[in-house]
């Protein structure tokens, strides 16, 4: 009994970067994007492409799979930190392209753990209001957000959008519970600059530019261990054991963070969805497209224990179990 997920939807932009291409954009090597990190494809927002404009087709096909009107719906929650406007937001842009008039509206600044965090908030105001609909979607164009000529870190991120649309079922069903955690004491390992501001009081110091900056070996281990622990607590707090899980849709940062958690957590590789060779980390994004893209491929089935998990800049991290 409780939040059921009602349809999924995710939108791509059409074009691809290959790791082929970086090689001549940056002092790189398609082998060693390729075995550092098991990327081999990414999109990048174009015309017509940002983040809302993702977000709205993803949000669309998502409402055509559930079945739900936007004047349905009571909420919508956008997960992303590269909106093309600081304000308005994403999230009140989807609503006015949906025709979402009954729904109120804004963005959820949660980096990688953007959908998660979202998808406990609208668990939570469905547990509240039964009658609530709430349309999930985590949507990034990162590839604005990246210093290109920066191999650390521009070789990672991909652009996309993924939704869900979110109701209440009084059947067995639903999201069985989640552990949310966060530590902003160890920002500096992995952020991103505001625009420099135009109060001279305020300007801060070493403010680079609004792209993406990382340690990321000290970000990789941190990941694992993080999603590691919040999974665990999540299973023992809701006395599920690792056997009864279908399938785990981790967020798609790499595929050696991937490697290294399924190990620690000991599942089967069969059981966990990867597509991060095909996008890349779409941050945000990432967890509602694979969603989608398990769904829509008949990977989930009604009645199957789904296991979520992300992390990223915040630090943000989390787990959620949901009994599809
Ligand atoms: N191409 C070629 N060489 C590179 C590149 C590149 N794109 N990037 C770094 N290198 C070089 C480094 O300069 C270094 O050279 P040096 O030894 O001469 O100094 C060497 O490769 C090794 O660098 P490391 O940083 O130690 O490489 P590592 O094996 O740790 O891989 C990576 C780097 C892929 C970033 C890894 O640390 C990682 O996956 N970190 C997690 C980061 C991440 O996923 N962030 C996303 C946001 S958070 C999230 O979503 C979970």
């Amino acid at each position: 009994m409780g939040t059921v997920v009602l349809g999924t939807g995710s939108c791509l932009p059409k074009k691809v970067l290959t790791n082929v291409e970086l090689e001549s954009m940056v002092d790189t090597s398609a082998e060693w994007i390729q075995t550092r990190t098991g990327i081999e494809t990414r999109r990048i927002g174009g015309k017509g492409e940002k983040t809302y404009q993702l977000a709205t087709k993803a949000a669309e096909k998502a409402l055509a799979a559930a079945g739900v009107s936007a004047e349905e719906l009571d909420l919508v929650v956008v997960g992303t930190i590269s909106s093309h406007m600081l304000m308005p937001s994403s999230a009140c842009y989807v609503q006015k392209e949906l025709g979402a008039t009954n729904a109120f509206a804004f963005d959820l600044n949660a980096a990688c753990s953007g959908f998660l965090y979202g998808l406990d908030l609208a668990d939570k105001y469905i547990r509240a209001n039964h009658d609530m609909k709430v349309l999930v979607i985590g949507a990034e164009t990162l590839s604005g957000r990246l210093n290109w000529q920066d191999r650390n870190t521009c070789i990672l991120f991909g652009d996309g959008a993924g939704a869900a649309v979110c109701g209440y079922s009084d059947s067995d069903r639903g999201v069985i519970g989640s552990s949310m955690h966060s530590d902003g004491s160890l920002w500096k390992l992995l952020y991103m600059h505001a625009p420099e501001s135009s109060n001279p009081d305020l300007i801060v110091k070493g403010n680079n530019g609004a792209y993406i900056q990382m340690e990321g070996r000290e970000v990789f281990k941190h990941a694992v261990r993080a999603m590691e622990d919040a999974v665990t607590r999540l299973l023992v707090k809701e006395n599920i054991d690792k056997e009864s899980i279908s399938l785990v849709i981790p967020h798609q940062a790499n595929m050696r963070i991937l490697a290294k958690l399924v190990d620690r957590l000991d599942f089967p590789q069969s059981k966990v969805f990867i597509n991060v060779s095909k996008y890349g980390n779409t941050s945000a994004a990432s967890i509602p497209i694979a969603l989608d893209e398990a769904n829509s491929s008949g990977l989930i089935t009604q009645g199957d224990t789904i296991l979520f998990c992300s992390f990223g800049g915040g630090f943000t991290w989390g787990a959620t179990l949901i009994k599809w």
